[in-house]
């Protein structure tokens, strides 16, 4: 099992570059399934997401081009024949974000076989939501064998409102409906920048959506859609993950490559604590090592404070002076990283959805393992503020959703290796995979 190996104390100096946002890149790679037309994304983060959707589509009939060496942050998708539209156990367990493929292969195929996901690490995640919206616009769906079976004729455009906001539903139901017949008018949508960004990517494949980043969307259903070139946007979440860092160290960080204004939020919270940040066009900098005081939290949806910076600021709240209160209102079980800050001497008590963390303690190294994505961020973040050398065991999770990390906090002053394989191998050759 890869490691990482931190040895904390050093400040970050210097500027760390944002990737693609791998929750816009992942739906938007669902999107070509609805077009026999090539569809180009840039900025595509490399994480090992990315390699199973990739894995997943190609197992459906599509070419699938994840660029190597100088187009290393482009794909090529192109879902000519879509032999197999189904979605199997096998990958749908590794990345639940699969579902994501449900309503796009129902539009376009009129059929399609996605295994459920299963349990999580950090709540149940049933995707009824998905299930109610597709049959609302007409799809029959039936559940046996651990799979959904959904199929319909053509969807019809209906008035879709979710029971609870949903990212991944929100965007399920936006892609099934740019070939409903008909107008779809979707209400209590989730906000998500990323969500923005794949109707942004389906209007130049030729859709007919409005009001995408509000909470009422609507969708005049179009027969065929075509082929686009798209930019997806920067991971506003792993641009919260540095910003933290640099607060934690004492640092002088300038995150680039970021679009300041998806997080807001984060950045209030941030100056509440008492970091002091300036921001550019694309960039913010984090300067130097002011006292941190306590500020409690709860997390949202978009505009609100995103759940997967909460992680992340619990770390921060370790070191902070006072008692911060972290209330966590999306998912039920996402405390587990809490534990293994405490083995590392933090002061936190969970209290149901509620984390009490009394600060500021000083952190000391430990062998601690990591849960699951945002978790083994924080624990990273907290071993660059610990006392020695801490081993973080179970980083392949880190590698679902941030790209090259020990190099890049390597770039800016922090003493971190991998023990194992880095994800993506250094230079491979390009492979195109049909
Ligand atoms: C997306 O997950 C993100 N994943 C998650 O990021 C993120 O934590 C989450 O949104 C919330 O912001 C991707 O975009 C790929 P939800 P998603 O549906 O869509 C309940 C990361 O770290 N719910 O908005 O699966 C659900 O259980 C990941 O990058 C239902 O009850 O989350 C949860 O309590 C982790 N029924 C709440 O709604 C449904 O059908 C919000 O979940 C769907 C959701």
């Amino acid at each position: 099992m890869d490691k990482l190996v931190v040895r904390g104390g050093n400040p970050l100096l210097g500027t760390v570059r944002v990737s693609g946002a791998k929750n816009a890149a992942l739906p938007c790679m669902a999107a070509a399934l609805l077009t026999e037309e090539e569809v180009i994304l840039e900025n595509i983060p490399q994480v090992r997401d990315i390699e199973t959707t990739r894995r997943l589509l190609s197992a459906m009939g599509a070419q699938v081009e994840l660029g190597y060496g100088r187009a290393h942050h482009r794909t090529t998708i192109q879902a000519r024949n879509l032999t197999t539209p189904e979605a199997s156990y096998d990958l749908v367990k590794t990345m639940r974000a699969s579902t994501l493929v449900l309503g796009p292969l129902v539009a376009r195929c009129g059929r399609a076989r996605v295994s459920l996901p299963g349990g999580c690490a950090i709540g149940a995640r049933p995707i009824d939501l998905h299930i109610k919206g597709l049959e609302r616009l007409g799809a029959k769906i039936t559940t046996e064998h651990g799979y959904v079976e959904a199929t319909a004729n053509r969807l019809k455009g209906a008035e879709v409102v979710f029971d609870k906001i949903t990212v991944t539903g929100t965007e399920d139901l936006l892609m099934a409906s740019t070939l409903a017949d008909g107008e779809t008018t979707m209400q209590n949508c989730a906000r998500e920048p990323e969500v923005a960004d794949l109707a942004d990517l389906l209007n130049k494949m030729g859709a007919k959506i409005h009001g995408a980043g509000t909470s009422t969307i609507c969708v005049k259903g179009v027969p065929k859609l075509h082929g686009a070139k798209h930019r997806i946007i920067p991971d506003r979440i792993e641009a919260g993950t540095f910003l933290i860092a640099a607060a934690l160290t004492g640092g002088d960080l300038k995150v680039s490559g970021c679009d300041p204004t998806h997080l807001t939020s984060i950045l209030q919270k941030l100056q509440e604590v008492g970091v002091k940040t300036t921001q550019g066009a694309d960039s913010i900098r984090v300067m130097g090592d002011t006292p941190h005081q306590a500020a409690d939290v709860f997390t949202e949806e978009y505009p609100g404070f995103p759940t997967d910076m909460q992680a992340q600021y619990m770390a921060l709240a370790t070191q902070a002076d006072g008692t911060s209160i972290i209330t966590e209102n999306i998912f039920e079980k996402r405390f587990m990283h809490a534990q293994e800050l405490v083995r590392m001497g933090a002061n936190i008590k969970i209290e149901g959805r509620r984390a009490i963390v009394r600060g500021r303690t000083p952190l000391s190294a430990a062998a601690v393992l990591a849960s699951d994505l945002r978790a083994s961020a924080s624990l990273v973040l907290a071993a660059l503020v610990a006392d020695g050398e801490t081993i973080i065991d179970r980083v392949y999770h880190i590698d679902r959703g941030y790209e090259h990390i020990e190099e890049k906090l390597k770039g800016v002053g922090a003493e971190i290796r991998r023990i194992g394989e880095m994800f993506p191998r250094k230079a491979a050759a390009p492979t195109a995979q049909f």
